[in-house]
């Protein structure tokens, strides 16, 4: 389709000027599509997720430059982070991005500045009922902000594909249904809190089978 127009537009040099930009808005439109389905199919790739056992409190290390880079000055990244977390098991360049997500939608949330906390402590769930006869452990890590929060309708769809309060190009509405199924598919849990003017909390709580 991109080349076809490219084609037409050479084709209309000498024609109007309205239909030469009507030309040039159809290539960024579909410019842009292009850049969706690229997205839509690494969220949803075929291939199964390469796990590997590591700390969060490493991979948080390994990503403190591209955190900091994404954030003005402005805005305030602080950790509180137990110490001897247990290893989770999970892909890690999954979890970079969801994480990576949920500080990049915490930054959205303050244009004015304000403070991004992110949480690890470990956690071990009861069993609940018979079938379910071993405790749990869980490493909770919580993503904070100081920011505008959502209103009920937003926190309820905010998990839906594509769903996004951001202007055309600023959101993909990938982030949070890209959370939320992620945890899933580790086992794990998945929930936000929010209030208006207050902030928001994105919670995961992720397996840690080996202790
Ligand atoms: N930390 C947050 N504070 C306030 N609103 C948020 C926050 N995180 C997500 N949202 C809301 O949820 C919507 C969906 O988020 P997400 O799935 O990451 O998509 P995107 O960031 O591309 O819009 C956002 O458009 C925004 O309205
Ligand atoms: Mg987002």
């Amino acid at each position: 389709m991109i080349t076809i127009m490219d084609q037409i537009q050479r084709d209309c040099d000498h024609s109007s000027v309205r239909s030469a930009r009507r030309i040039e808005s159809a290539i960024a439109c579909a410019e842009r599509a292009q850049q969706l389905v690229h997205r839509i199919l690494n969220f949803a790739r075929a291939t199964p997720p390469a796990r590997t056992s590591f700390r969060i409190e490493d991979l948080l290390e390994g990503m403190g430059e591209i955190l900091v880079s994404s954030l003005p000055r402005s805005v305030f990244l602080q950790f509180d982070l137990q110490n001897d977390l247990p290893t989770i098991c999970a892909d890690r360049s999954q979890l970079e991005a969801v994480l990576l997500n949920l500080v990049i939608n915490a930054r959205d949330a303050m244009p004015d500045g304000g403070k991004i906390t992110i949480t690890a402590a470990e956690q071990i769930f009861l069993p609940g009922t018979e079938d379910d006869a071993d405790p749990k452990r869980m490493v909770h890590l919580s993503v904070n902000d100081t920011g505008c929060g959502m209103n009920e309708v937003t926190l309820r769809r905010a998990v839906e594909p594509f769903f996004s309060t951001k202007e055309i190009g600023k959101g993909t509405g990938l982030g949070l249904s890209m959370a939320s199924a992620v945890t899933r598919q580790l086992g794990g849990h998945f929930s936000m809190a929010s209030q208006i003017d207050i902030g928001t909390t994105i919670d995961l709580w992720l397996p840690a089978p080996d202790g």
